[in-house]
């Protein structure tokens, strides 16, 4: 069992102000991967990332072309015999709006009592360069890595990434290993450290309803045609049922139930019910009958409307018929759905269920699968024991309602079992106004992925 490493942490110790002022050079710079007018941002993230890792003394660090936003590589390959680590995390950000609830500006970074704010902070800007901080402190203070490590740094993880899998099976061979760590998840409600068991996919899917070409008097023409906005109400309406149920034909039939194991670990988490509705300020949790919060959360499918748009919106009135009407709509997926079968089930019953009278159209906007980690594997054990050794408790094991499409990807493509450390605070406001990282998370998460790699130098390679 390793040690904890006294001059590592004289190291860490003295550089803290300089490495804080590197998070934040990283946090300034807009690399926000849906808006086309900050792709040269996010070129700039990934150039800045390679130049960081060679600067901790990693090799082969490049920017590597996807067809999309660029990847950022680097590797260390010294320690014969040892195992062989793919790091993975992403520095492309959600946008930022709405902007006027943040209370500093969100590529400014600020820090607030032990708290980073920014985009990105925490998802995942700050879980990637703790991992080029660690290997950096490794490098300077023992000349070595325990272990080998491949980084793959990818900046289209928040668009869905669409040209990853493409590049992984191009360059399986370059990235061949023995094990995936993903850091791109958080801690537990308390911010107790966890290892995330398993992710969900996700399908999007857009609903288009058309019935004029332009917009009708409904005066003139009220009553004698089909309302695009009232069919889609209808459409979307149907799609779930008073008990929280898809009610899409076949939607549930690849669903692997959950065993009794799973609901019982699941339901021994410490989690309070209240808190979570209060911390939501809602009058009311609702969901699928028959699971429990946390089960809805995290191991059930879900569908939800994420957009919903159509006819007059300004202010006051006006008496048309819209020409169309439009939804954006989203399922969470569980093993074993597969997004496209999904897709088709959606389309299929949409069709099915449109009031005469207007044309629709569903479109698919791509999706991810669901991954399932193994908790017993030697490397999650390891990580758990890491968690333990430097945050002072062990770990919960969560299930996360979230998705990661390259976690699936890893598995399916590589061949890697992946192991989901991730160090964002539960309530961390990821995708919302005033994201923020908890810098003791982000400081001992260094110790922790170091103290990960030492534990790993003893397995076989
Ligand atoms: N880091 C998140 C995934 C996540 C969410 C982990 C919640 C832990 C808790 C990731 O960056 C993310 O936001 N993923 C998107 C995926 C989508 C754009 C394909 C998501 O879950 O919406
Ligand atoms: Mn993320
Ligand atoms: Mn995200």
């Amino acid at each position: 069992m390793p040690q904890p490493d006294a001059g590592l942490e004289t190291h860490l110790v003295a550089t803290r102000d300089a490495r804080l002022d590197s998070y934040k050079a990283l946090l300034r710079i807009p690399s926000v991967s849906a808006l086309p007018r900050h792709a040269a941002d996010c070129r700039r993230a990934a150039d800045w990332l390679v130049a960081l890792a060679t600067e901790a003394g990693l090799e082969h660090a490049e920017v590597v072309e996807t067809g999309g936003h660029p990847i950022a590589y680097a590797d260390w390959l010294h320690a014969p015999g040892a195992p062989t680590v793919l790091v993975y995390g992403h520095y492309d950000v959600q946008p930022v709006d709405p902007l006027d609830l943040w209370t500093s500006p969100p590529f400014e970074p600020v820090v607030v009592g032990e708290r980073m704010l920014a985009r990105g902070s925490a998802d995942d800007k700050g879980q990637v360069h703790a991992h080029l901080m660690a290997a950096g402190a490794l490098l300077a203070t023992r000349g070595r890595l325990p272990i080998n490590l491949k980084y793959i740094f990818e900046g289209e993880e928040e668009s869905g990434s669409v040209n990853l899998d493409s590049w992984l099976t191009a360059e399986r061979d370059r990235l061949a290993a023995d094990v995936a760590v993903i850091s791109d998840t958080g801690f537990f409600a308390g911010n107790l450290p966890a290892i995330t068991l398993s992710l969900r996919g996700i399908m999007f899917a857009e609903i288009d309803v058309v019935g004029t070409a332009v917009d009708l008097h409904s005066g003139m023409y009220g009553g004698t045609v089909q309302n695009p906005a009232h069919a889609l109400a209808q459409v979307i309406a149907a799609l779930k049922g008073p008990d929280g149920r898809i009610r899409i034909p076949g939607f549930y039939d690849d669903v692997v139930p959950l065993s009794d194991a799973d609901r019982a670990a699941l339901a021994a988490l410490p989690f309070d019910e209240a808190e979570y509705q209060a911390m939501l300020g809602l009058p009311a949790l609702v969901g699928e009958v028959g699971f429990s919060t946390l089960e809805r959360r995290g191991v059930r499918p879900t569908l939800d409307v994420n957009g919903l748009w159509g006819g007059f919106t300004d202010e006051g009135s006006k008496t048309i018929i819209p020409a169309h009407a439009h939804a954006k709509v989203s399922c969470r997926l569980v093993a074993d759905q597969h997004p496209d079968r999904v897709f088709d089930a959606l389309k299929a019953y949409v069709e099915e269920i449109t009031p005469p009278g207007v044309t629709i159209t569903v479109r698919n906007l791509g999706g991810g699968l669901p991954s399932l980690t193994p908790s017993d594997h030697p490397v999650a054990l390891a990580a758990a024991r890491a968690l333990e050794a430097t945050f002072g408790r062990a770990p919960v094991y969560i299930r996360e309602g979230g998705s990661i499409p390259v976690s699936a990807s890893l598995d399916s493509i590589l061949g890697l079992p992946v192991v989901l450390l991730g160090f964002a605070p539960p309530d961390s406001n990821a995708h919302a106004p005033n994201e923020w990282m908890d810098l003791g998370n982000y400081e001992t998460s260094i110790r922790t992925i170091a103290r990960l790699w030492d534990e790993l130098a003893d397995l076989p390679g």
